[in-house]
């Protein structure tokens, strides 16, 4: 129960409340599913569950919290370790980025019900404003309806227009993104300890808001909307489950509980299947009720649920959702911006990155410069980053390390054939291979840009590894 509630406790958060949104809707780069985005969210779902075994196996044969970084150390050796780890960033720290936007998406609308507004340019970033402002302008050119434009890039025009001027560069930042991210940081540097029942409590609040969500939006569905079921065809919905691949992202973070879990060999891989498999229902509920309530169209917002309602001027259930969306993803920038400077603090304690990142604070016992060196880097690009682009890139970099830990599998039951091996994947290496292969085509599915970012970032990594770890490495020193 405490493991399942751990998992949901990760998963349910920006994915659910923000990324349904442009994934039914379409990005910039990439069309939207529209009401098939129910079937986006079940492929996705088979990618992950094929993944989860896998993670279950090293889980439980390495019950070391660190993650696949961890695991890719102890069985895979130093280079693959530190390419997971590298790539492990893009998960925890990018992935945050993401839901800090998200967040401020929906604290804006829960301070807004109490008459509060912050307004747009201290809402959003300065590109998707600059983006969003030249597409009003060039409507406006044509003698265009500018109500057929969303309301996000409404809004976010106006922030350019409305933005006070600094030496003639219009201010436009993510204030609260930037602040809520400040804050956690804050938290964790003090110490803070998971508490089962904290999870508990804020796992059953999560599932009750969506549930709310489903029981209120169900009576304002309009079949209409769901017609035509999928606009975008299959590009459509294969497209938008890379997408929303990001709302099950946190079921690896089930296996950072391996050493404090009991009987894990038992318990892990149902923790693991049993969150993923619950988020999965609740998901598709969601999604059929969302798609059901307004046109696919207008959800591309970074607080869809809540636009929804508003669309329909359902005020109060605007502020219900906005104030579930706000502690579901307060949940999960704690596991993540707590999980990146652990996983930082490993990789230095193995001598890859510097000393001083493994430094604990003296008094709160906590690894204190990692934690606000990502903190205060996550803050910054939480501020001015276009959240669509930012789940991109934490997708392709995610589903890269569901692939090497998959791969790891295979290998190691032939070159370590005799390791204990308290749960073992069923049916390798079919299932591993599953599991490469479908997290593979989703990767593919990611536009070439996302791409870009990541080959660069790997290839930064390569080059740092080269200079920095390879020289200081504990181990190769020992050998
Ligand atoms: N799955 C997590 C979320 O949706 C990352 O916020």
């Amino acid at each position: 129960m405490q493991l399942t509630a751990l998992g949901i406790g990760a998963i349910m958060g920006a994915g659910i409340f923000s990324t349904i949104g442009s994934a039914s809707a379409g990005g910039s780069n990439h069309l939207g599913a529209g009401p098939a985005i129910i079937l986006s969210f079940i492929l996705t779902a088979i990618a992950c569950a094929f993944a989860a075994l896998c993670y279950a196996e090293f889980a439980a044969m390495v019950p070391i919290s660190g993650s696949a970084y961890t695991y890719a150390y102890a069985t895979l050796g130093e280079v693959v370790a530190w390419i997971i780890g590298w790539d492990l960033i893009l998960e925890y720290a990018v992935g945050n980025v993401a839901v800090a936007i998200s967040w401020a998406g929906y604290f804006r609308e829960l301070v807004a019900g109490f008459g509060f507004v912050i307004p747009n340019w201290l809402a959003t970033d300065y590109r998707t404003a600059l983006e969003s402002a030249r597409k009003v302008a060039e409507l406006q050119t044509q003698g265009g309806d500018l109500t057929s434009l969303s309301i996000a890039v409404q809004r976010a025009a106006e922030a350019y227009t409305q933005a006070p001027q600094v030496l003639g560069f219009p201010v436009v930042f993510n204030l609260p993104a930037f602040l809520i991210v400040m804050g956690i940081t804050w938290v964790l540097v003090r110490g803070i300890r998971e508490s089962a029942m904290l999870t508990g409590a804020l796992t059953i609040l999560n599932i009750s808001i969506l549930i709310f969500f489903c029981v209120v939006g169900s009576r304002y569905v309009d079949s209409a909307n769901w017609v035509p079921f999928a606009p975008n065809g299959w590009a459509g919905i294969s497209g938008a489950a890379a997408i929303i691949f990001f709302a099950y992202i946190g079921f690896d973070a089930v296996s950072t509980a391996a050493e404090e879990t009991r009987d894990p060999q038992r318990n892990m891989p149902i923790g693991m299947i049993a969150s993923l498999v619950i988020c999965t229902v609740i998901y598709i509920a969601v999604a059929i009720v969302l798609t059901g309530m307004v046109s696919w169209r207008q959800l591309g917002t970074a607080e869809p649920l809540a636009t929804a309602f508003a669309l329909l001027n359902i005020n109060w259930a605007r502020w219900i959702i906005a104030l579930g969306a706000v502690c579901a993803t307060t949940g999960v920038l704690l596991v993540f911006q707590l999980g990146q400077p652990r996983i930082f603090f490993s990789m230095a304690r193995d001598g890859l990155l510097p000393q001083w990142a493994a430094k604990v604070h003296p008094k709160h016992q906590t690894p204190h410069v990692t934690t606000i060196l990502t903190g205060v880097v996550v803050a910054v690009f939480a501020g001015i980053a276009n959240i669509n682009e930012i789940v991109e890139l934490t997708n392709i970099g995610t589903l890269f390390a569901f692939v090497l830990v998959s791969l790891g599998i295979i290998i190691l039951r032939r070159t370590n054939p005799a390791h204990p091996r308290p749960f073992k994947t069923p049916l390798v290496p079919w299932v591993p291979l599953a599991a490469v292969l479908s997290c593979t085509y989703l990767m593919i599915q990611l536009p070439w840009v996302t791409w870009v970012r990541f080959v660069v970032w790997l290839a930064v990594g390569i080059v740092f590894y080269y200079i920095y770890g390879y020289r200081h490495s504990h181990l190769r020193q020992r050998t």
